[in-house]
């Protein structure tokens, strides 16, 4: 594998299909909006998943002042919320769907009927999930995935150990999911997640994994140059054929280059 590391960004194809992008912090939301652009350019109705955390913001900012511009339209997106905390009550703050909602449904034009996301305070849970995936099946499957990658290499809340066959479902947090998530403020963290499933993900039409930040170097490494395992479930997703990774340099520090 080779990448050569430029003001504009520079892309090759990694292990096996993997598209792998590095762009200076200033270019990161940007490149990544081009690419949700595209997508909702040239589709009619595309299933996107959204995920929350810090790396996807400076895409949100991007993608909310190309709509304040008039450049940029939403209104056919169907969203759906990649995952959800447990514990927390409807409407709180840290939730993942409040946290969407204002930096980035609530600012463009999505329509709020075409937002889905995963409601932990449900009576069966497992029904819940069941329905969420087929939902999505309906739908005509995810057009595009946009992913993180936890420090641990999880994806969404697929923590190590989550098979590629896995499904939307309940799932404990591993320990440095709890103490990374401190950042967010927690009065008491959440002991357990709602995910969705790396098989409905990989099912995906096209995936867009964002990292950013030196802390992210060395998972990012594991991802690219690792073994295919389910102990870093973002190594799993080598296996798409048509994966963009897109990094910063900080990021990107450890691969080779
Ligand atoms: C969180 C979320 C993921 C997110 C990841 C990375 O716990 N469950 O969906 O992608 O961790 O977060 P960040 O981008 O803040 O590093």
């Amino acid at each position: 594998m080779s990448f050569a590391k430029h003001g504009r960004a520079s892309s090759t194809r990694g292990v096996k299909n993997l598209n792998i992008v590095v762009v200076s912090p200033e270019k990161f939301g940007n490149t990544a909006a081009d690419i949700v652009q595209r997508v909702t350019e040239n589709t009619e109705a595309p299933n996107i998943t959204f995920p929350t955390g810090d790396s996807p913001l400076p895409l949100y900012r991007e993608l909310v002042n190309r709509y304040q511009h008039g450049k940029l339209s939403l209104a056919n997106v169907q969203a759906f919320g990649l995952d959800e905390w447990g514990e927390l009550e409807p409407g709180h703050p840290i939730r993942c769907i409040s946290r969407m909602k204002t930096q980035l449904y609530s600012e463009t034009d999505i329509p709020v009927e075409q937002i889905y996301y995963l409601e932990p305070n449900t009576d069966d849970l497992d029904v819940h999930c069941e329905a969420y995936d087929k939902r999505i099946a309906d739908m005509g499957g995810l057009t595009l995935s946009i992913l993180g990658i936890g420090i641990n290499g999880h994806i969404g809340f697929n923590e190590p150990g989550s098979k590629a066959t896995v499904r939307t479902r309940k799932i404990q947090l591993a320990d440095r999911t709890l103490n990374v998530s401190q950042k967010y403020g927690f009065d008491k963290t959440p002991s357990w997640g709602v995910t969705l499933g790396l098989a409905t993900l990989l099912e995906s039409k096209e995936i867009l994994i964002l990292a950013t930040g030196a802390h992210k170097a060395e998972i990012v490494h594991l991802t690219v140059n690792g073994p295919e395992t389910s102990d870093v479930p973002s190594s799993l997703m080598r296996r798409h054929p048509n994966c963009t990774l897109l990094l910063d340099e900080a990021a990107a520090q450890l691969l080779k280059k």
